[in-house]
């Protein structure tokens, strides 16, 4: 663990980029464009924070129901953002992955992101995840469609299907499990982020709508966790006689 709060794995829920909009009197999208604002300075600070892992839920496969305007705004805007930071991100040694089905998203955005995998690569600092066309559901569909052709081609005994089965067959089974997850704009969901990897995840909600949140309040949350007690399972007396 590289950090003093003891985690491996932030994952945050960007909520409420619309209604910080319509407050204001704009379209929808005007708080996708400000939401931009909050992931610069929340990957800034998780850097700055020495978290080794950070995944941001960008954009849901539920999202595909949006009006069609919305979506192509946000589609272009997500990858236009992450290609314009390309600079920033190398020179604070940032490494971008994504999750989800890539595939469904436009061409032009696929080729943007490829590029920005590509050059940040062996960046060694924060590891970004962004979470595209992404459903936890739909992660464990795709993992149990792999893990069902190796049974097929005789290459696994169902038997034998353990955790670790699931585990190595994820979209990216190296990552970590979430040790924090935080949504903001006030709403206490998961809405289908993550689902395997925040089993024994601590849950944080702020009522902050995305586009005012910054790396400030991403500090006050990673204060207020290591004053939590993670049992997994275990009695308080076992955790504390450690
Ligand atoms: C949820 O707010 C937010 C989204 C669906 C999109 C998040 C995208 C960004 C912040 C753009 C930049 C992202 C990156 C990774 C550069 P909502 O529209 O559901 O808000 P509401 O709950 O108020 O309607």
């Amino acid at each position: 663990m590289k950090n003093k709060y003891n985690i491996n794995h932030v994952a945050i829920i960007m909520d409420g980029n619309g209604r910080w909009a319509q407050q204001r009197g704009h379209k929808r999208t005007f708080g996708h464009e400000h939401g931009v604002e909050a992931v610069h300075s929340v990957v800034e600070g998780a850097g700055e924070m020495y978290i080794p892992y950070l995944t941001l839920y960008a954009f849901s496969t539920e999202n595909w129901n949006r009006p069609k305007e919305e979506i192509d705004v946000l589609m272009r805007l997500i990858s236009k953002a992450i290609a314009d930071e390309l600079d920033n991100l190398m020179a604070n040694n940032v490494r971008v992955l994504t999750t989800g089905r890539i595939e469904e998203l436009p061409r032009e955005s696929r080729e943007d992101l490829e590029r920005v995998i590509e050059t940040t690569r062996n960046n060694t600092g924060l590891t970004l995840v962004i979470a595209l066309s992404y459903s936890g559901r739909s992660e464990l569909v795709d993992t149990a469609k792999k893990i069902a052709k190796q049974a097929a081609d005789g290459l696994l005994n169902p038997d034998d299907i353990s955790e670790s089965t699931i585990q190595n067959n994820l979209y990216h089974p190296e990552i970590p499990d979430v040790d924090l997850m935080i949504r903001t704009g006030g709403d206490l969901r998961v809405s289908n982020f993550l689902l395997w990897e925040i089993a024994y995840a601590e849950l944080f909600f702020s009522p902050i709508l995305w586009p005012d949140f910054r790396k400030e309040h991403l500090r006050e949350i990673l204060e207020q966790f290591t004053s939590r007690e993670r049992r997994f399972g275990k009695t308080g007396e076992q955790v504390r006689a450690h």
